[in-house]
């Protein structure tokens, strides 16, 4: 089963994947690395050369290269807009389960003001625009993650919450719902 944790920039898709699997096994792809590796670029010389359409086009390609691994165990850590272009959500939904992570504008601001250096699209705000922006942003993709399978609160999101969150959502499992 694919299961794909979504979630916005900063909310700890790629940490919280990483240790999930350590702990419960299976394989572990983050959709940036994956796009990485087969762009033979970094994400900033992604946006550079090719703009933001670029990056989504690459990025489509990354997720639909993943539907080999549908069969197995396999945690995909996706970039905080992968579902809210094209159809990928749905394409997402199709193939697997999705889990998103939902935290509050004000924490994701609180981690993000550390880490804007490696990410284009914040890279350039002052301390306030980057607030703004994630106020906004969020609220604008908010529609899109809202449609996973799964979704677990800023309480919820450990190793324990996410092992329960997949174990309902395997075939058979009595509740494939919210864990709210
Ligand atoms: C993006 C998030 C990033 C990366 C790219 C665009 C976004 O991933 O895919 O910089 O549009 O929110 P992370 O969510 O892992 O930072």
């Amino acid at each position: 089963m694919l299961v794909f944790l979504i979630g916005f920039m900063g909310a700890g898709k790629t940490t919280l994947g990483t240790h999930y699997t350590r702990v419960h096994g299976g394989r572990f792809i983050d959709l940036d690395d994956w796009l990485v590796a087969q762009a033979g670029m970094s994400i900033s010389d992604i946006f550079a050369k090719e703009g933001e359409a670029g990056f989504r086009r690459r990025e489509r390609q990354a997720l639909e290269s993943l539907e080999a691994f549908r069969d197995t165990a396999t945690l995909v850590a996706c970039g905080g807009g992968t579902p809210c272009f094209g159809d990928n959500m749905k394409w997402m939904r199709q193939h697997g389960q999705t889990v998103y992570l939902s935290l509050s504008p004000a924490t994701l601001h609180q981690r993000l003001k550390h880490e804007q250096a490696q990410r284009p699209l914040i890279r350039d705000l002052s301390h306030n625009q980057l607030r703004t922006f994630v106020e906004e942003l969020l609220e604008k993709r908010n529609p899109y993650y809202q449609q996973a399978s799964i979704i677990l609160n800023e309480g919820q999101i450990s190793v324990k919450g996410l092992h329960r969150a997949i174990n309902s959502l395997r075939p058979g499992s009595p509740s494939a719902q919210s864990s709210n």
